[in-house]
């Protein structure tokens, strides 16, 4: 079951002979250009869960989708999808989710709800080629929307906006439009208009095509999936469709649009600048199909970027024929009796063999990929093969870090995924000092494993602070060095909330010196994992003061990447 590693030398790229190549080639170019990766980003309630069901739901992945009556249906439905991690005790979630739809393969990266929000949220992002920002027309953006809409912005992906639950009575769409750009700094680009809202709401007008989409909810309650009835805007058959007071609200609506709104730009769509914007609700499935179809023809699929850099040769993309892909989340065996976890793997180039060798660069070691899974909506199997986009679950004896990459036949290394700047700090030891080791130990795996951040003050000897993102991070570090490491933990908490990592500014000559650098009042000089100086806040104010005092460094709210790390990879401070 366990994944082989024997210290080998890189394995040789798959295809041999002129003809294997191109079929590969052109396989691998079908097979990118079908992919759509992305994480669905909102705060907690705005409906995600929800609209995540209803893709699956006209993806085909399941057949009911899960309010009121059909809640009971869906669970089972959903518990089937978990047999493998029954099999083998493993809870793997529904991290991911693979389907079908026409000819897209779509790859749906869950960001975990606000109980468990953690790096892990931020880490996934990492691993999405775009994201999905999901927002109640109610309640506007809302701070856990501009958390992970920063991490979006930090690796310049594309957003796109679903503006949820227009079934009730919402801030005018006008209004919410000019949120998010006073917001997030980002302009939006209506692709469709609600026609009304609460009530009224009957369905939405596509922008493109003029063409006006209604809805009526059917019995289910949105648990099936519902077609809409499309008419021309000023037919006969439109007008029969809405209200006078909605025919002259959209009226009024459009026409400002058209002198006021940005038109779409392809181009800073894929800057991350412009966010196209769509409109429905998620619950009773009115607009869904509309997005989800409009959505699948804009969103990137993975073979824009470079995705790493080899040994001085041409750099990789999505579409070359060796392997390449990083692990972005490491999940831990919830059984305590099994210290197995499984590492979840983004492909980010060539194809994926079910048994096949990768290098492990970090290593420098061949390891042969048995039992990968497939993570996909329906089931989790085990999988043949995959492609750039798809994310493959592998068992990890201990093998892997989060930022670790496999490739095949060339020694590459990504630069990894940048750590976050932890806004919850504890101070972290143990009652029994001879358990001191154990703790040090425990902290160490449990930071490679991406489960908490440790610090160490700049001049103790072992790490002594532990950062977070969320409390429940906390809990769960707490529960697992007791269970798994002998040696339950006191912690205490700490008056930080920011952390940064410093660096010499650009041109700057500057030597980070502890004894010189200037701190202000309650901040704290530490070091991180790797040894790079942070600086622990208490607040922002003290991050500006610092700023100011020490004008030859910058203070970063992520780590740098490999630079410091000693790797290959050259641009960026992104995942890939
Ligand atoms: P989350 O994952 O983002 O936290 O949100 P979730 O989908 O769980 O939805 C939160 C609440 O919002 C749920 O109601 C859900 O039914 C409701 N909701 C989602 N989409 C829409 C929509 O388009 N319109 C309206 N009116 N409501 C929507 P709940 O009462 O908290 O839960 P439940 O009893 O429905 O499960």
């Amino acid at each position: 079951m366990n994944d082989e590693t024997t210290p080998e030398t890189p394995p040789a790229p798959a295809p041999s002979g002129p003809r294997a190549a191109a079929q590969l080639e052109r396989r691998l170019k079908e097979e990118v250009a079908r992919r759509r990766t992305f994480a669905i980003i909102s705060h907690p309630d705005a409906g995600k869960t929800t609209l995540t069901e209803k893709l699956l739901l006209y993806g085909g992945a399941i057949h009911l989708a899960g309010s009121v009556k059909a809640r009971r249906a869906a669970r089972h439905a959903t518990s089937d999808w978990m047999e493998i991690e029954k099999q083998r005790g493993i809870s793997v979630t529904t991290a991911v989710m693979q389907f079908v739809y026409g000819d897209h393969v779509v790859n749906i990266l869950d960001t975990p709800g606000h109980q468990d929000f953690s790096e892990d949220t931020y880490r996934t992002v990492a691993a999405a080629d775009c994201a999905v920002m999901l927002i109640d027309a109610a309640k506007g953006v809302e701070p856990q929307t501009e958390k992970l809409f920063r991490v979006c912005q930090l690796r310049g992906i594309p957003v796109f906006t679903f503006v949820n639950k227009m079934d009730r009575h919402g801030r005018d769409p006008l209004e919410l439009m000019e949120e998010i750009e006073r917001h997030l700094g980002m302009r939006t680009c209506p692709m469709n208009w609600p026609i009304f809202d609460g009530f009224e709401f009957v369905g939405v007008y596509d922008r493109q095509t003029r063409l006006v989409h209604v809805f009526s909810a059917d019995q289910t309650h949105g648990a099936t999936a519902i077609e809409a009835q499309s008419a021309e805007l000023g037919s006969p058959e439109a007008d029969a469709f809405m209200t006078e007071r909605a025919k002259a609200r959209l009226a009024a609506d459009l026409e400002l649009l058209d002198i006021a709104g940005d038109a779409y730009d392809p181009a800073r769509v894929a800057e991350g600048k412009l966010s196209p914007m769509f409109f429905g609700s998620a619950l009773n499935n009115f607009g869904v199909k509309p997005f989800l179809e409009a959505f699948l023809e804009m969103a990137p699929h993975p073979d824009k970027v470079p995705v790493a850099e080899g040994d001085g040769d041409e750099p990789i993309t999505a579409i070359s024929p060796e392997l390449s892909g990083f692990v972005f989340k490491i999940q831990a065996n919830m059984d305590a009796a099994h210290r197995d976890r499984i590492a979840f793997f983004r492909i980010t180039s060539g194809r994926f063999v079910k048994g096949m060798d990768a290098w492990h660069p970090r290593l420098g070691k061949s390891v042969r990929l048995k039992n990968p899974t497939a993570f996909m909506a329906r089931e989790r199997s085990t999988i043949d093969e995959a492609y750039a986009g798809d994310i493959v679950g592998l068992f990890d004896t201990g093998i892997f870090r989060i930022g670790d990459a496999l490739t095949s036949g060339k020694n590459l290394q990504f630069k990894g995924i940048p750590h976050f700047s932890p806004e919850l700090f504890r101070k972290i030891r143990v009652a029994d000092p001879l358990r001191r080791k154990k703790l040090i130990e425990g902290l160490t795996q449990l930071s490679e494993e991406g489960a908490i951040q440790v610090f160490r003050d700049w001049w103790q000897e072992a790490p002594d602070i532990v950062g977070a993102v969320g409390t429940l991070q906390f809990d769960v570090l707490a529960h697992r060095l007791g269970t798994e490491y002998g040696c339950p933990p006191i912690l205490t908490q700490l008056p930080y909330t920011l952390c940064r990592w410093v660096v010499p500014a650009e041109g700057s000559k500057a030597v980070f010196d502890p004894k010189t650098f200037k701190v202000g009042q309650g901040a704290l000089i530490a070091k991180d994992r790797d040894e790079h100086a942070v600086i622990l806040f208490p607040n922002s104010w003290g991050v500006n003061w610092a700023k100011e005092q020490n004008k030859g460094f910058e203070l970063l709210p992520v780590s740098p990447l490999a630079e410091h790390a000693g790797s290959l990879g050259k641009s960026g401070r992104s995942g890939r």
